[in-house]
């Protein structure tokens, strides 16, 4: 239905406006009944719908109704599947449907800075690229089917300790180039209708009325178009929220928010222009909402089989010595581990939602294994402890030694990681460890399946011969994950974050999670594998790292200029071969390196990534398309992305560490960035300008350059002089005015 909002905006009056937006309550905007305006519900998520409705909170107490619990970001994201991202979006959008909430709480896009962050479960990746593209591919899921969502947390939200209040401090590039750019494809091809802004402040504003970044970039630059929400209970000063972009406020804040949006209204401070663009807003939003809800009913069953094949595709293989999985017929198998009946599925906080039916992991295993294989089981360890139990290490030891195989699920128990707080260190449990190295004393064949948000240490690595990484598989993991034990599926997640030998080679380790004020984001762009790849620092697993059951080759990389222009695009194909015997899906991976870069930029970045599915023998040709955002930097002195002319690699691989395949291009510049020289300027930078190097030849550059014989030293140190210093030391040789005359010819000032 066509409704004309603006009309509608000079029929409510000021305080029909002003109510407009804040919430109803706690999940619902506020109606007004006499123009016929609804309420709309906007619930968490993300990887299930957690609609309550009963007592209401943002910390996942309460009871919600049930829904599907797919696998949560951090696993999502290791499917590098955006088709399959896209119909997790698709079933999300159905249960809401059939619940009547319009809008659905995520994706979030924040980057994983440290993997102690408590909330990295929800978040996808420690790389922009890589997190802006499965989050658009959630939002085009959700959206097409008529939901809307609310990207989150905008922005610079990485920690939870002090996560309401804390100050993170980000110089421009880093912002642009990690925190930002992960948002920003987002928003610009996925078009959420919402974009929520999250508790903390960045560089000295609360996110929640940073002008900056909610007006400034998010709705100027980028065009957004949608509503920005705060995050529950995120508002600081109402009124100079709304002032810097902020139009809706949830939850209810009991007319607070009202009162002073109202009152600055009165008083001039905030104009009523601000309000109108608010409404006009959230009023496109909700009637957005009305004219896409659909009566439908959905498949619990069905939406459990799609969670099913969802976590198979999540599950990242570590590792897999002498091919012991898949594991083949007629064997035993000693099941050792509490989480094997009482699987860690999902994370806690806002996100905990309640499941229409858990796998029971054991379960699926037996059905798989079927009368070919001999099962048992032993607990190993506490569930709701950390206390080592020798009585449970020895049964399970017991057991182990009795069959041929040991699959240990392990991993981090629920109070190990959650929203609200971060963890302290990087280790599993000490009895899950301690029955790790227990039953590999005993067995020399040992699986571990592990359950946890974020990486953990793996003092016991060489003591087994397979992990694989389930990361909060949802409530169908354990279906996924007896398919990929025993080969009914080939594995193909691949890590969307790196796996740090220890907690100290992570670049944020010095500075996370800072000082209770403020957090510094000191290591700069070098986030995850652009420090370890850069640095060189051997991680434990790679960014991009996942093993298969079968093996692919790369072959043909062709590029279809070798020398290009920045404004034009380039196009790059490889070949693909399935040459294993199994079918199987792989994750070819596009990375760039500026050769040339006189600026410091990471080791090389992702900037493509295709999945492919591929019979035994069957071969594929991938292509990429390549713009001039894949070449760029965020160039501070201009405010925007800029290439620097010189040579780039084009760098195709299986992970941030195994390329297989390069191709070196030369791509130009077409934006000439005029440097102009100051008093301070030195020698060596009027040497390297044009008109610069004419006037040093007149003063007799051979001082400079070296060909009056000075040592190496000497000249660069002459080179490093400031004209300034010159003017000041050289007893009248070279004057202030001598000075003046040359930067105003060099900078083009002199008419002036
Ligand atoms: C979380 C959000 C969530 C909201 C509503 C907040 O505490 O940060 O992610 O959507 O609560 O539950």
């Amino acid at each position: 239905m066509t409704r004309n909002v603006q009309e509608m905006i000079k029929e409510l009056t000021l305080e029909e406006k002003v109510s407009l937006c804040s919430g109803k309550d706690f999940w619902n905007t506020e109606a007004i009944d006499r123009l016929n305006i609804p309420s709309i519900m906007m619930t968490d998520g993300p990887h299930g719908l957690r609609k309550q409705e009963g007592a209401s909170d943002h910390l996942g107490i309460n009871k919600s109704i049930a829904s599907t619990c797919f696998p949560s970001a951090a696993g999502l994201a290791c499917s590098w599947d955006n088709e399959m991202v896209n119909k997790v979006g698709e079933a999300l959008a159905e249960e809401c449907q059939s619940e009547n909430v319009s809008i659905i709480l995520g994706p979030g896009a924040n980057i994983k800075r440290s993997p102690l962050c408590g909330r990295n479960f929800e978040y996808f990746s420690e790389d922009p690229y890589l997190s802006s593209k499965l989050s658009t591919s959630f939002i085009k899921g959700v959206q097409d089917n008529g939901i809307g969502t609310s990207l989150k947390h905008f922005a610079v939200n990485n920690q939870e300790y002090k996560r309401m209040a804390i100050d993170a401090i980000v110089d421009e590039r880093t912002l642009r180039e990690i925190y930002l750019a992960s948002f920003e494809g987002a928003v610009k091809e996925g078009k959420p209708w919402s974009v929520m802004s999250a508790y903390n402040k960045v560089n000295g504003d609360y996110c929640s009325e940073n002008k900056k970044l909610l007006t400034d970039i998010l709705k100027e630059e980028w065009e957004f178009e949608g509503i920005i929400v705060s995050d529950w209970g995120a508002v600081n000063e109402r009124a100079d929220g709304l002032d810097a972009g902020l139009d809706l406020e949830m939850p209810s804040s009991g007319g607070l928010g009202e009162k002073k949006i109202l009152e600055a209204i009165k008083s001039g401070q905030l104009s009523e222009d601000k309000l109108d663009e608010a409404v006009e807003r959230i009023l496109s939003i909700v009637f957005k909402a009305v004219d896409n809800k659909k009566d439908i009913t959905y498949s619990k069953e069905e939406h459990h089989l799609l969670a099913r094949e969802v976590a198979r595709e999540c599950m990242v293989l570590l590792k897999n010595e002498d091919h012991i999985l898949p594991i083949k017929k007629h064997t035993s198998i000693s099941v050792i581990g509490a989480f094997a009946k009482s699987p860690r599925f999902q994370g806690g906080g806002s996100s905990h939602i309640n499941p229409t039916k858990v796998d029971n992991v054991y379960d699926e295993i037996e059905k798989i294994a079927g009368s070919t294989i001999k099962l048992d089981y032993s607990d190993g360890y506490l569930l709701d402890s950390d206390e080592i139990d020798e009585q449970l290490i020895q049964d399970a030891v017991e057991h182990a030694k009795e069959a041929e195989i040991a699959v240990i699920f392990a991993g981090l128990p629920e109070r190990y990681e959650s929203e609200g707080f971060d963890r302290k260190h990087l280790r599993i449990p000490e009895n899950h460890r301690v029955l790790i190295e227990s039953v590999a004393a005993v067995q020399e064949n040992v699986i571990v399946v592990l359950s946890n948000g974020a990486p953990v240490e793996m003092p016991w690595l060489n003591k087994v011969k397979a992990v694989l990484e389930g990361y909060l598989g949802g409530q169908a993991l354990g279906g996924a994950i007896a398919d990929i034990l025993f080969g009914v599926i080939s594995p193909s997640g691949k890590l969307a974050e790196t796996f740090p030998q220890k907690l100290v080679h992570n670049p944020s380790y010095l500075n996370f999670p800072g000082n209770g004020e403020t957090v510094e984001y000191r290591e700069g762009i070098f986030v995850g594998y652009r420090h370890y790849d850069t640095r060189d620092v051997e991680p434990l697993f790679p960014f991009g790292y996942g093993l298969s059951y079968t093996t692919f080759e790369y072959s043909d990389l062709q590029v279809n200029k070798k020398q290009m222009k920045d404004d034009e695009c380039l196009a790059v194909s490889v070949k693909v071969t399935n040459t294993g015997d199994m079918e199987g899906k792989e994750v070819v991976q596009l990375y760039v390196k500026d050769v040339d870069a006189t600026i410091p930029r990471p080791e090389k970045e992702l900037k493509g990534f295709k999945k492919v599915f591929l019979r035994s023998g069957e071969s594929t040709t991938v292509e990429f398309e390549l713009d001039k955002r894949a070449f760029a930097y965020y160039n501070v002195s201009i405010n925007d992305w800029h290439v620097e002319t010189g040579a780039f690699e084009i760098l195709v691989g299986k992970s941030s560490r195994e390329i297989l395949l390069k191709e070196e291009i030369y791509v130009e510049s077409t934006v000439s960035i005029k440097k102009t020289l100051n008093r301070h300027s030195t020698f060596g930078e009027l040497l390297e300008h044009p008109i610069g190097a004419e006037i040093m030849k007149s003063m007799g550059q051979a001082d400079f350059d070296g060909s009056s014989g000075l040592g190496a030293g000497m000249q660069e140190m002459m080179m490093g002089t400031s004209m300034h210093n010159a003017a000041i030391m050289s007893n009248g040789l070279f004057t202030e005015e001598m000075l003046d005359q040359i930067i105003a010819a060099v900078n083009g000032t002199n008419d002036n």
